[in-house]
């Protein structure tokens, strides 16, 4: 089944939450404190995920893409301004910067398959004024050397924590490192309520922008007089209190399937070290989701012939989340797109293979491997098909 960790352990807490909401009737996150109909999941949800990350301010929103939107609409970025966004990475990253009317900068990728900071000061022009580093497939980026080159630059760091919701970097939660963090809560991500999402801040002033962006320009919670007193232009990107139930059980579950997902890959993880031309992505603490398992092989023949035996694909040629399948960037200005333009990550994608933990999502070209309901025999079924098929794709010579 297709899914995240989250997805695959909805249960009684969710549906009692839902149905809280049902009998009551209140669905709109707004209501009066003193009636008994409404019950606020969605501020729950703010409140229990600014506590469960450490950070002062969470809005929730409808998507990760909504989040991402806010999150630029508040740092007011906008027409010709460029951002810097890593070569891998969903494409609603680069379409949220495209969107609010400024220029997606494609950056490189280093082993961990996250953007590489060594690589990011060539990028800077007189007209760059944020970096999203992306945690992609829950692995945290090295935000110490991010940190410090969007200090050297004078730049904002929009951390695009949608794929790895929990995940730590050096003891602080993902999102809450540079300026403004957004998450998603789709139905591939570590926690889920079908769709949904969250910018976090611990800036009183962006949460305020956030907010307005996200709620036609009103003031966090329409609190104070609204009409006359809205200072910017917003959208309606408001989580409802069906989905805020959902969200809400779902976080108080998050460290529960961390902790699970990261026994499960240790176990997974284990059983695959040593194989012959195959080591594994760099991952750059060990407070990641472990929501997948990257292999790296020596050359991308050999990764397509173990493609080929395992099934799936190369993360070069799996779609969704590679600068070269997002013909819709590509279009905007072949002066500045164009396919293989970033050497290096095309290099890397084209001998990475994912193998799920907790996400299952052939879009990431993960569709195979475990799920957080696997048992440990099953663990070790899946990890010897994988040691076999790498072998079989090695004794047929694909490794040069
Ligand atoms: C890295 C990344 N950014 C942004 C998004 C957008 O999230 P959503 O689908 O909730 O809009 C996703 C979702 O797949 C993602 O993986």
């Amino acid at each position: 089944m297709p899914g995240g960790p989250g997805s695959y352990i909805i249960g009684e807490e969710e549906r009692a939450e839902v149905l809280d909401v049902l009998d009551r009737g209140s669905l709109f996150r707004y209501g009066k404190e003193d009636d008994p109909r409404y019950l606020h999941k969605c501020v729950d949800f703010e409140r229990l995920l600014e506590k469960t990350l450490n950070v002062k301010h969470a809005l929730a929103t409808t998507s990760g893409t909504a989040s991402l939107m806010a999150a630029l609409a508040a740092l007011e970025i906008g027409q010709g301004d460029e951002v810097i966004v890593p070569g891998y990475t969903f494409i609603a990253t680069m379409s949220a910067v495209r969107l609010c009317g400024a220029i997606p900068v494609l950056a490189e990728i280093d082993e961990s398959l996250t953007i590489d900071p060594e690589k990011l000061d060539a990028l800077v022009t007189p007209r760059t004024r944020a970096v999203i580093p992306v945690h992609m497939l829950g692995n945290p980026c090295e935000m110490d050397a991010v940190m410090a080159f969007a200090k050297r630059h004078n730049l904002y760091v929009l951390e695009d924590a949608c794929q790895a919701c929990g995940a730590s970097y050096r003891g602080r939660r993902v999102g809450t490192i540079g300026d403004i963090g957004a998450f998603s809560l789709n139905v591939f991500k570590t926690i889920t309520s079908g769709d949904g999402g969250a910018v976090v801040t611990n800036d009183d002033a962006l949460y305020e922008r956030a907010f307005g962006f996200h709620d036609q320009g009103h003031k966090p919670n329409r609190t104070g007089v609204e009409v006359g007193n809205r200072s910017i232009i917003g959208m309606n990107m408001r989580m409802n209190e069906l989905t805020g139930a959902v969200a809400l059980a779902q976080t108080r579950k998050l460290d529960k399937i961390l902790a699970a997902l990261r026994e499960k890959k240790a176990r997974f993880k284990a059983a695959l070290e040593g194989l012959p031309g195959v080591s594994f992505r760099r991952i750059n603490d060990p407070g990641e989701c472990a929501t997948l398992l990257t292999l790296l092989f020596e050359t991308p023949a050999y990764a397509e012939a173990f493609c080929g035996i395992f099934g799936g694909a190369p993360v070069a040629r799996s779609g969704w989340h590679v600068y070269n399948n997002m013909e819709q960037i590509l279009a905007i200005d072949p002066k500045r797109y164009r396919k293989h333009m970033l050497p290096a990550t095309d290099a890397i994608l084209g001998r990475a293979v994912n193998l799920s933990v907790g996400v299952v999502d052939t879009g990431l070209g993960a569709g195979k491997g475990i799920n957080i309901l696997s048992t440990d025999e099953e663990i070790d079924r899946v990890a010897e098909n994988v040691r076999n098929d790498v072998l079989r794709a090695y004794e047929k010579g694909a490794k040069g």
